[in-house]
């Protein structure tokens, strides 16, 4: 008998994962609660929010779930693990108490100031009066974080004092993020090159992904206005070998021991972002689960099943022995076609076309998608994120870009220049 899997989330990173997921001989059955209408070819939707935690626990038991996997980070922080472990059911995912190093900014700065793993100086701020201290000692740059998960809106790099007077009024006078906005964290501003490393982990063992690179503003050249990650390739060769090795002895085994030092191991994906200045490398944050696009390009390049390495985090751990992940040679590149208007204000219902002529070796992983299976149409700011892999970067982003053409909605909108870093060195 194969496994029983149920994945929660509905985005382009639990697109990507079911793809992966629905591929390995280990499965009999794949759910998706609640997926999105392009992910029903991979198993079967469930209707069923990714926040509503007894729901998935009622479900779970009564198909017989062997496996529940968590894409987003909400659930996670709120503690379904937890919830479902009581209940004898098999999670991958970290324990509410683990996910503090996303759900909150200041238990990741003290743990890395505690354990000594490299990032920006900080300090702490519980009151808007409190803040404004600390900024009369800290001129800009510098980046100001709501301790609490913000849908990854809630950091503030101000550039001038005008930057900060916009991030205090956001956090103290609008209070858009409520209370968890209310404290928060006040950095040093790092330069350099952003990276990012996916590790799985049991907690004992590491698994590391090749480093990805993320690219959050909404325009050609890294210009406009931030957004959830607008495509990403991987590797990144920012992240060269030697460099590699050192974030994993001074960063991500520091990370892994003081999680349990703390008496909160981490089982499940540490994303780790890095600052790279040089030979350096510095913490931006960490996340509690695979990163979206990142996962996108990851699981094209992934060769190994992926799916009993999720199944040993969730149960008995991967043992001393496990042997390191297998990647296809070459690159990924994830391009995401996003809705007129994102980041601000955008339509939605537009329907999707071209997805049926895809070249082959492209896929399209659904972001913000809705409709019916027949008729997808367009439901999020980030609407598709179309992926290609190829024997070398350039044959990806040129096999990517040319499925683009092929594919529209009305106002799609989408950067021509994923993967320039990797490019411009070479
Ligand atoms: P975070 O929510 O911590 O991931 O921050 C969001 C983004 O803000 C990061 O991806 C960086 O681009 C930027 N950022 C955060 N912290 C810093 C820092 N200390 N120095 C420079 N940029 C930062
Ligand atoms: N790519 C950024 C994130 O997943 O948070």
């Amino acid at each position: 008998m194969g496994l029983k899997v149920l994945l929660v989330g509905s985005g382009g990173r639990e697109h990507a994962l079911a793809w992966k997921i629905a591929q390995s001989p280990l499965l009999e059955a794949l759910y998706i609660a609640p997926g999105n209408p392009l992910m029903a070819q991979l198993g079967r939707l469930v209707n069923i929010a990714a926040g509503d935690t007894l729901g998935l626990k009622i479900f779970a038991r009564e198909q017989g779930i062997d496996l529940t996997v968590v894409g987003p980070e909400a659930p996670l922080v709120a503690g379904i693990v937890d919830a479902f472990r009581a209940s004898g059911l098999k999670i991958f995912g970290p324990t509410k108490a683990a996910a503090r190093l996303e759900g909150s900014k200041r238990f990741a700065k003290d743990l890395m100031r505690k354990h000594l793993i490299p990032t920006a100086g900080y300090s702490k701020a519980l009151s808007h009066d409190q803040a404004r201290d600390i900024l009369r000692g800290m001129p800009p740059p510098v980046v100001i974080k709501a301790d609490g998960l913000a849908e990854g809106k809630g950091a503030f790099v101000c550039r001038t004092p005008e930057d900060v007077e916009e991030a205090l009024r956001i956090l103290y006078v609008e209070k858009r993020f409520g209370v968890a906005g209310e404290i928060c964290v006040i950095e040093e501003f790092m330069a350099g090159e952003e990276a990012s490393l996916l590790v799985l982990t049991d907690g004992r063992t590491l698994l590391p992904l090749p480093a990805a690179q993320d690219h959050k503003p909404l325009l050609d050249g890294d210009q406009g206005p931030n957004t959830g990650g607008m495509g990403c390739y991987a590797p990144a060769p920012v992240l060269t070998a030697e460099l590699t090795t050192r974030v994993m002895k001074d960063i991500v085994v520091p990370t892994v021991h003081a999680m349990n030092s703390e008496g909160c191991p981490f089982q499940g994906l540490l994303y780790v972002g890095l600052m790279i200045t040089g030979r350096n490398a510095r913490v931006v944050e960490f996340n509690c689960r695979f990163g979206d696009p990142e996962t996108e390009p990851l699981m094209l390049l992934l060769k190994s099943d992926l799916l009993p390495v999720l199944q040993a985090i969730a149960g008995e751990g991967l043992g001393e022995e496990a042997s390191p992940l297998e990647w296809h040679a070459g690159a990924a590149v994830g391009v995401v076609l996003a809705s007129a208007g994102y980041p601000g204000k955008y339509e939605k219902g537009h329907p999707l076309r071209g997805l049926n002529s895809l070249p082959e070796g492209v896929v399209a992983f659904g972001a913000g998608v809705g409709g019916t299976p027949e008729n997808p149409v367009t439901a999020g700011g980030r609407v598709l994120c179309l992926t290609a892999r190829a024997d070398s970067l350039q044959k990806a982003r040129d096999k990517v870009y040319l499925a683009a053409q092929g594919v529209s909605f009305e106002g799609a909108q989408y950067r021509r220049d994923i993967g320039h870093r990797a490019l411009d060195r070479i």
